[in-house]
This record gives structure tokens, C-alpha cells and sequence, in this order.
């Protein structure tokens, strides 16, 4: 080390980080650390150059939370979820949340169910307990189980299509069609038969924010049941509806209300208003949770029973949850939801005053977010303003085309969560508004900008 640098470090180290004129660690296991306050400020550095949540209109994922929820989680990061024995409350605290959730979807008795890292985990799991059952049904009836399959519509989330390939189960996906962008039973009748394992459906799709015919569905499968014996559950997605219907539509039936749906997963860091890492799902009853996928543990001398993919994970949004479903109860649930409607509804509007674009299924039933696209052909199209509008305000809105036999249909869509005041959506349609302008007189974004969108429907 030369003298100079010996200075340097010596001066660095009494006003600032040594690394604002270094390249930060990236490819070694780093020889000697660094004082903690400069870690901190290397990585708070680096993350600004993320996009900001607050602009992030493209998930569904909960970006803010009140301070006190705040002060929760931040007290509880030290506990480790599935530590029962240790935390004895923390599990109850769970279960609790697990009652109130099946109280929510009209389960009909007492019931079971799990807190998962999100929705992903809890369909991984509802859809092993769907294979399992069906093959101790097949078992017991002396027929082969070695060609399971499972029936969904090209709207649902890539999870499912993950889930076949991890698990081995044969994935039926039912086709979109250009002005069809959910499913009902017509669709599903004929790709169900005896290997059918279950038919999934979605409350809410990440593409449009609509629901499948959860209703027709759940019909058409307790005729296949009582006119052919063929007896096929339901799994309800309701990764994001599951905490909008029950508040915004609680007349509409999707849920343990209707006999063949058997198993629901829920997004608690979705509209249950959790930060991530936290999904539920919930059985109508304990006899449809298969009994072998539970393990049986003596885990420092007490007996523990889990039903996870992981074993360690934090608790605190599972303390999160709880608080934010005592804090806000039926009352608050509806006032939020109710909110964010009413805002997306005058987003909706707005939009459409603005002349350029076409509302996607505005008059049905929907998660509070607007979905549009352009009404007419123009030199520019929707990728561009995506691209333009986040060049312009730092909006992310995502622009993406349909899943098959839809896909020359390209759709934006914007979120409208608590944190997007009646202010912010005029600001927002403004904005919206300017970066067609500004395209209407540029022809269009040039072919390198096109290269550098984004295309996801985001989380
Ligand atoms: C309908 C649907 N299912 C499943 C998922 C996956 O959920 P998670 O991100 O909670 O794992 C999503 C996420 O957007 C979704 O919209």
C-alpha cells in the first residue's frame, strides 16, 4: 500500500466512503469488510437506480404500509417462522389468520391451511394436495396413475404451467380467444376427463383483472360428478381477488359457497396490504388437504406438524397480516378497496376523454386497476407510450400482449392502490396524455427505445 493511499484512507475514513471513488464489490468473496455505515450507504446508492414502488403501477404487490405495521415487522425480523416450539404464539397468530380467511371464503366447518411466501408456494402446495388425492382415489378404484392432468385457461399466471412441469402433470390450457380473455365451462367440458386432477380458476387475472366463470365452472363440475362419476375439485386463484371480491362484490360467488371449489390461494402482500412475502392458502375442509403431505416432526422434543416447500422464513408479515386484519376488519377492508375503485374508475375516464384509447371489460366485475388499449391503429403503439411515458414522468405502466389465441391483442394496465390519490390519477391521464403527443409528433418511439421495453404483466 503506498503512502498515498495509506492518506487517502485515512482521510476517506474520517469524511466519507472510500468506495464513492471505487467499483463496489462484485466478483470475489471481499478480502477485509468495511465500516458499516459505508455498506449501508453503498447499498442505499446502488437502489436508486431500481425503479421507484411508489411509480410502479405495474404490480399488485403492497408498497406501502402504515408506520405502525411498519413498527411491527421491524421489531419482529429476529423471529423465525417455523421455529414453533420457540414461538408458540407467532403459530397461533397464524391460525388465527387462517380462521379468519376461511371465515372470509364461507368455509363451511372448521378447516385447514397454510401461510406460504406468496401465492406461488400456496398453488405449488393446493395443486400437490389435488394430484395426491386423486391418485389415492385412483389407487382405491385399482385404475392407472401415471397420466395426470390439469385443466386451466391461458389467463392464468405462469405458476401453473411451472407447477406441471416441476410436479410431472400434464398442463391443459385452455386457449384466449381475440375478445374472450377468460374461461367458463364450455371451455373447460372438454378437456376434463378421468386423469383430471382439478380445474383451476382465477379471481382476478394478472392480464385484465377479471374473473374466470368460477360459477359456471364449479356447475358444470358437480354435473361431470353426479352424471358420470367423474369427480373433479376446483381450485379458486384468487391471488389478487381474494381480498377484493369479498369486499367490493360480496354477492358475486366464487368461493367455498360453491360445492367443488375445494381449495383457494390468497396474496396476503397483494390487496391484503402486506409488503412481500407472505400468501395463504386455505381448504374448504381438512379432508382435502392430503394427509401424506404433511410432515411429522419431533422438533426439540414436541411433535410438529408442517405443510410448507420451505421450513425457515421470517414471521413478520405473517404478524403483519394479522395486524392489518384486526386493524382494518370488514369495515376497512371495504373502505380501501372502495377507494382504490373509485379512483380507477375516474382513471377509466379520464382515459377515455383523452379520445386515443378503448377501456378493456370496464362494466365487469374487476380488481381496481384499468386496463386499455389504443382504439384505433396508430404509428405508435401501446410498448411506446409504455416506453415514452416512464422517459417522460418515471411512470412504470406495462404494456404486454395477450397469452394465445389472443395474442395481437396488446394491453396497458395500470394499478390504482391506496398510494394513487384522485391527484395523482389526473396527473397520471395528464401524463398519459403528453407522451402520445409527444409520439403523435415523433412517429412513434425509434427501434432502439423498442428494444429496451419492458414487456412483463409484473407481479
Ligand atoms: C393470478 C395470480 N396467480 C398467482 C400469482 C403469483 O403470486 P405470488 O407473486 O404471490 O407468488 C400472481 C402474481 O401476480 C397472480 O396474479
Amino acid at each position: 500500500m503506498t503512502s498515498t493511499t495509506r492518506i487517502d484512507e485515512a482521510v476517506a475514513a474520517r469524511y466519507g466512503n472510500r468506495y464513492l471513488i471505487e467499483e463496489a464489490p462484485s466478483k470475489h468473496f471481499p478480502d477485509v469488510g468495511m465500516a458499516s455505515v459505508n455498506a449501508m450507504r453503498l447499498v442505499g446508492q446502488e437502489l436508486f437506480l431500481d425503479g421507484d414502488p411508489q411509480h410502479n403501477l405495474a404490480t399488485f404487490v403492497t408498497t406501502w404500509m402504515e408506520p405502525e405495521a411498519q413498527r411491527i415487522i421491524a421489531e419482529n425480523l429476529h423471529r423465525n417462522f417455523i421455529d414453533h416450539a420457540e414461538y408458540p404464539q407467532t403459530a397461533e397468530i397464524e391460525q388465527r389468520c387462517i380462521r379468519m380467511l376461511a371465515d372470509l371464503f364461507h368455509a363451511p366447518g372448521e378447516t385447514t391451511g397454510a401461510r406460504t411466501q406468496g401465492s406461488s408456494e400456496a398453488i405449488m402446495l393446493g395443486a400437490l394436495s389435488l394430484k395426491w388425492k386423486w391418485r389415492e382415489r385412483r389407487e382405491a378404484a385399482g385404475q392407472p396413475v401415471d397420466r395426470p392432468n390439469l385443466v386451466f385457461g391461458g389467463d392464468v399466471h405462469v405458476v401453473w404451467e411451472k407447477f406441471c412441469r416441476y410436479f410431472d402433470v400434464e398442463p391443459r390450457i385452455v386457449p384466449l380467444q381475440e375478445h374472450k380473455y377468460t374461461i367458463g365451462p364450455e371451455d373447460v367440458e372438454p378437456h376434463v376427463d378421468e386423469n383430471t386432477i382439478g380445474v383451476a380458476a382465477v379471481l382476478g387475472t394478472t392480464f385484465t383483472g377479471h374473473m374466470d366463470d368460477v360459477r359456471g365452472i364449479n356447475d358444470l363440475l358437480v354435473e361431470l360428478d353426479k352424471e358420470k362419476g367423474l369427480h373433479v375439485p376446483l381450485h379458486v386463484d384468487a391471488a389478487s381477488g381474494g381480498f377484493v371480491w369479498p369486499f367490493l362484490y360480496p354477492q358475486s360467488q366464487w368461493d367455498f359457497r360453491l360445492e367443488q371449489v375445494r381449495s383457494i390461494n390468497v396474496s396476503g402482500h397483494k390487496f391484503g396490504l402486506v409488503y412481500p412475502g407472505i400468501g395463504w392458502l386455505v381448504f374448504r375442509e381438512k379432508s382435502d388437504l392430503a394427509e401424506d403431505l404433511v410432515f411429522y416432526e419431533n422438533y426439540l422434543g414436541k411433535t410438529d406438524a408442517t405443510f410448507t416447500l420451505n421450513f425457515s422464513t421470517g414471521s413478520a408479515m405473517v404478524l403483519a397480516q394479522y395486524y392489518n386484519l384486526i386493524r382494518l376488519g370488514r369495515e376497512g377492508y371495504t373502505y380501501v378497496m372502495e377507494i382504490m375503485q373509485q379512483n380507477a374508475r375516474a382513471l377509466a375516464e379520464e382515459l377515455k376523454s383523452i379520445g386515443t384509447f378503448e377501456l378493456i371489460g370496464e362494466d365487469e366485475e374487476q380488481l381496481p386497476l384499468v386496463a386499455f388499449k389504443l382504439a384505433e391503429q396508430r404509428e405508435y403503439d401501446e410498448f411506446d407510450i409504455a416506453w415514452q411515458l416512464s422517459a417522460e414522468r418515471g411512470w412504470m405502466v406495462p404494456a404486454y400482449t395477450l397469452p394465445p389465441d389472443a395474442q395481437q391483442v396488446k394491453v396497458m394496465r395500470a394499478l390504482v392502490k391506496e398510494t394513487l390519490s384522485r391527484e395523482m390519477v389526473d396527473t397520471l391521464a395528464a401524463d398519459i396524455a403528453q407522451a402520445c403527443q409527444t409520439l403523435e409528433k415523433k412517429g412513434g418511439a425509434h427501434e432502439s427505445e423498442r428494444k429496451r421495453v419492458k414487456t412483463a404483466t409484473g407481479y
